[in-house]
């Protein structure tokens, strides 16, 4: 099978041309849509795609491949990839659903951490040459409320982290687990009642129809003055300008986000600028994320929750078991 790897590291590659040697492997440096190709590919005669959440699958990218029959994500989620143009095209699509359930539910606590002990004004002040500590109070863990929106894998285990720091939990989940809840002594009730309730809420829902800026402006004004919001699953939960105004309002205090709506543009704006007629949608959430990057209260991390050593190789060892699998006929992690 001709596969397109693209891979972000020089270690990863080795990696994967060693265990993938039986196949015809290409290579691509980063992402398909931010750089030329590389390694003398072209899309014609590409069957299995290999690629990570940077790079976006719509309709252009299938008909620049018009052979594919196989997507591997190296990722839980998949809504970088348009699937209705996958199942259109019959291309089957699998993922890696479960590589950072700790991982990622860890991040979430350091971003956390970072806002209540203020540890980023911190660090910065003695890199300055100050060792005061005037002015960095921060607040207990301890004692709080966590509302946790989405109890699968990964806020199942940031609820088990909160009960280790002593924290109440209350959470909101369309499938509840109860036996979960019943042994970590917390209750489900509804998104509203969470909201109001929680001195912290973190997010750990899935990107859907459903959950799209599921935190809105309506949502943020039931929140208790002074919440701390940490979003470490997909920037499209928050209405970045509904964000912005709860920050003003000081109903928000604080905000850890590991992923922001249109993020592709804030690593590369020129990509956005570049469009005969860039949306303004899409150039007001820009505006918006500069004013949140800039926010003294606010910590933006770049899609990082994923990114441990552990993690990365649980990663590359599933994918490598997916494609293994896909050209076996025995498919493994398809997604619908
Ligand atoms: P999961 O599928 O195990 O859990 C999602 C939970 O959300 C499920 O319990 C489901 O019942 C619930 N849910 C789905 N739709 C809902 C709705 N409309 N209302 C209420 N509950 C709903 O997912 P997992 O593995 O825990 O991942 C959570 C999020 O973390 C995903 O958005 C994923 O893309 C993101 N993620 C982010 C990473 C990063 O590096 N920042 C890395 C890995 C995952």
């Amino acid at each position: 099978m001709k596969i397109l790897y693209t891979y972000e590291t020089e270690q990863e590659k080795s990696y994967i041309a060693e265990k993938l040697s039986m196949h015809d492997v290409v290579f691509h440096a980063g992402s398909l849509q931010d750089n030329p190709p590389t390694g003398g590919w072209s899309g014609e005669d590409i069957e299995c795609l290999c690629i990570f959440v940077n790079s976006t699958i719509g309709n252009a990218e299938c008909e620049q491949f018009p052979d594919l029959k196989y997507i591997a994500t190296r990722s839980t989620g998949f809504d970088h990839i348009d699937m209705k143009c996958a199942h259109e095209r019959s291309i089957v699509v699998s993922s890696v659903p479960s590589y950072g359930e700790h991982t990622v539910a860890e991040y979430a606590f350091a971003l956390l951490l970072t806002l209540s002990r203020n540890m980023s004004a911190a660090s910065k002040r003695v890199q300055e040459g100050s060792f005061s500590s005037e002015g960095l109070s921060g607040f207990d863990l301890y004692g709080k409320t966590i509302g946790v929106l989405g109890t699968g894998k990964i806020g199942k285990n940031v609820i088990k982290i909160a009960r280790g720091f002593g924290m109440t939990v209350t959470a909101f989940d369309l499938y509840p687990d109860q036996g979960f809840a019943k042994e970590n002594n917390f209750a489900y009730t509804s998104l509203e009642e969470v909201i109001s309730h929680a001195d912290i809420i973190s997010l750990h829902l899935p990107q859907t129809t459903d959950t799209e800026h599921i935190i809105d402006k309506v949502m943020i004004s039931k929140m208790k003055k002074g919440s701390i919001i940490i979003n470490t699953a997909r920037g499209s939960l928050i209405d970045t300008a509904a964000l912005v105004w709860g920050l003003k309002e000081g109903i928000i205090a604080g905000a850890g986000l590991d992923v922001l709506d249109e993020e592709g543009y804030v690593a590369d704006e020129m990509k956005l600028l570049s469009h005969d007629s860039p949306d303004p949608d899409e150039l007001k959430t820009l505006l918006l994320n500069h004013y949140l990057i800039d926010h003294p209260h606010v910590v933006i991390t770049p899609h990082n929750a994923f990114n441990t050593r552990e993690a990365l190789q649980r990663i590359l060892d599933v994918t490598v078991e997916n494609i293994q699998r896909f050209t076996s006929g025995s498919f493994l992690n398809v997604v619908k």
